[in-house]
């Protein structure tokens, strides 16, 4: 809760109360939103904190994935995601027919199908094992080794797991738009003007990037990471949404927002979408609401159920 609430956050606030919702707010949220979060964190947090949610509303600001998996794995709930349109371009990479089609072209690999969470229900339900980014290391040294791993839908994600486990993958050529913007030129002439700070990169940055880094991690992670690293300075090469949780949760340091080539900062657009308006109406007249076929979310949470027991 801010210590100066705006007439809108309040609106919020007493609306949350009436419904008996919970507030579930990614990292790249904007500020005003997280300043209203019950909860505030990466994907991981955040599918925990859905599962063992006794609220009659999980109002989920994040973007749709995020709230589909709250759906999953809490039915019962009422799921509500302030802009139906917040997709993700991971998502949109791998739709369910092009996974099921390549996995019915290929039945000889008897793939064992890991997806990175940023993908559909109908994708998870065609899965194995679920992971985040921060668990996908645990949850690939978990696999059958007896068994080819197929891991979607981020190659990026894919790769750095690759080289943190020495597992080898097939790796589904999905992307996330935002954080291949950044580049080495770009990260380079930053690290220049701030010789001191270090370099925290998400691992769906690319592998140039990733090189230049002190550290690869979650967006959880990176809050850990910067309260515990004697640097004072950091650049941060993620959505610029992390930053506000940094700047408000390791106070004392400075942080710094990864530029890309065209742009200062990295934003996501689809976890821009939410904002405090579309929060409060979709508060008060329960919409837009998370639904899906019986079927597929039965299906979709074997794999999800898997990741929680394996990195609890
Ligand atoms: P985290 O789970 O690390 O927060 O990542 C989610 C995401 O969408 C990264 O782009
Ligand atoms: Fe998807 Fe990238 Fe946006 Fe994360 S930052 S939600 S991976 S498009």
């Amino acid at each position: 809760m801010p210590r100066q609430a705006t007439d809108l956050q309040q609106e919020i606030l007493a609306l949350k109360a009436e419904r008996n919702a919970l507030i579930l707010v990614h990292n790249y949220q904007r500020g005003e939103i997280q300043d209203i979060g019950d909860y505030v964190g990466d994907s991981l947090g955040l599918a925990y904190r859905a599962r063992e949610a006794e609220a009659d509303v999980i109002a989920f600001c994040g973007v749709h994935f995020m709230a589909e998996t709250a759906k999953i794995i809490n039915p019962s709930k009422t799921v509500i995601l302030p802009d139906k349109d917040a997709g993700c371009s991971l998502e949109e990479s791998c739709p369910g027919e092009k996974l099921s089609a390549f996995l019915e072209d290929n039945p000889e690999k008897n793939y064992y199908v890991i997806a990175y969470i940023n993908c559909s229900a109908e994708v998870k339900a065609l899965s194995d094992c679920i992971c985040t980014s921060g668990n996908a290391v645990k949850i690939v040294e978990a696999a059958p080794v007896n068994r080819p791993i197929l891991f979607v839908p981020d190659q990026n994600l894919g790769a750095w797991v690759m080289e943190q486990t020495g597992r080898q993958m097939d790796l589904w050529q999905g992307s996330c738009y935002v954080h291949v913007e950044f580049t080495r030129d770009s990260i380079s002439r930053i690290r220049e003007e701030y010789p001191s700070a270090e370099l925290i990169a998400h691992p769906e940055c690319t592998y140039a990037v990733r090189m230049l880094a002190d550290v690869v991690c979650s967006t959880e992670k990176m809050v850990d990471y910067a309260k515990n690293s004697l640097a004072s300075h950091f650049i941060i090469a993620t959505e610029e949404g992390m930053l506000h949780r940094l700047n408000n949760e390791v106070p004392g340091k400075t942080f710094i927002a990864g530029p890309t080539e065209h742009c200062a900062c990295a934003e996501c657009r689809f976890m821009k979408m939410n904002t405090l308006e579309k929060l409060r109406d979709a508060l008060r007249d329960l919409t837009p609401e998370i639904i899906m076929p019986e079927e597929t979310r039965v299906r979709a949470e074997q794999p999800i159920l898997r990741m929680l027991e394996l990195s609890d």
